[in-house]
């Protein structure tokens, strides 16, 4: 397979998609079996980071390292970047010293011109637009639980935030259906929103957006929120707090979603905001596991973008 760059999942197409899950289940059972996979033996990935993270910073470090590579984490305070450097000169310069690049950054605009100035691929590692990385992961994820991705409802309940929208492309992609409650003016990008109903039309999925938590939830297979107030947002904490109020995953709310349904988080998780410490940390909650994937998830990508697999 030869994905030029991993920036959204509505850049691939199902049969990408498809492979990449199939890869990452691959390279997971193998792992654990004592299999090794140098497939990126003698590369290096250049990590970006303009905003904080545990697991995406460990998860791709890890990954480098099983895959045989070797990655570099490079922080904005350290690097000229975050002095004003151009994003066309740091695609370029790095491009000579680098088989691939990892970004994780608030303007999404700069991943894309990271890829096109640049000659080596880009992945996305969140941007305040989309989270790819962890929906592959929050599918795989669901996979294992549910046994299957086709025909399965998720309710995504909260801020129409980079994970909605990244969940919104996922999901269409794998013929999941999707439904989207937030409260008003927190809605997901309208753009994303017409793409994701045109990608669920060729699966046969459905894409719908509400105010209304509990028409989400109700007949959800698979439940999702985020924090309310995303890296940047900080400023606006208390305003949020107050808006999201109702969209607070609890006992209530969880009840109206399927007796077998499973709860899932990408984390950090602020436990009585989004959710209650019944729900998250409860016997249906499986954000541990979810966490668990984003490492074999980005080793298939790694592999398919830099390995060529
Ligand atoms: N879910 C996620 O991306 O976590 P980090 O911010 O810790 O990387
Ligand atoms: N929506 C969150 C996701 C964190 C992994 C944020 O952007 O901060």
């Amino acid at each position: 397979m030869s994905l030029e760059h991993f920036i959204s999942i509505h850049d691939i197409t199902r049969d990408e998609f498809n492979h990449l899950m199939d890869l990452g289940f691959r390279l997971k059972k193998e792992t654990k079996q004592g299999v090794s996979h140098p497939i990126l033996k003698g590369q290096v990935l250049g990590m970006i980071f303009t905003k904080s993270s545990t697991r995406t910073r460990i998860s791709f470090e890890t990954g480098m390292y099983q895959l045989g590579g070797y990655p570099i984490f490079l922080s904005s305070h350290d690097i000229q970047l975050g002095r004003g450097e151009s994003i066309y000169d740091t695609a370029n310069v790095m491009s000579r010293f680098v088989n691939g690049i990892m970004i994780r950054t608030y303007d999404h605009q700069d991943v894309l011109d990271l890829a096109r100035y640049g000659s080596v691929p880009v992945i996305n590692g969140l941007t305040d637009l989309l989270h790819p990385c962890q929906v592959m992961a929050d599918l795989m994820t669901v996979y294992e639980h549910k046994g299957r991705l086709e025909g399965l409802k998720l309710a995504y309940i909260g801020d129409g935030n980079n994970m909605a929208h990244s969940l919104l492309y996922g999901c269409a992609k794998a013929g999941m259906d999707i439904s989207v409650a937030t409260p008003k003016g927190y809605e997901p990008n309208a753009e994303i929103v017409e793409n994701a109903k045109a990608d669920a039309k060729e699966t046969g999925s459905e894409v719908v957006v509400t105010y209304d938590p509990v028409e989400a939830m109700t007949g959800a297979d698979v439940v999702c929120t985020d924090t309310w107030v995303s890296m940047g947002q900080e400023e606006e904490k208390a305003e949020r707090i107050k808006v999201f109020r109702d969209y607070q995953i609890n006992g209530e709310l969880f009840a109206k979603s399927k007796e077998d349904s499973i709860f899932i988080h990408c984390l950090p998780a602020y436990r009585g905001y989004e959710v209650t410490e019944d729900i998250i940390d409860g016997p249906r909650s499986v954000i541990f596991d979810e966490a668990e994937n984003r490492l074999h998830a980005q080793k298939a990508v790694m592999a398919a973008v830099m390995g060529k697999i």
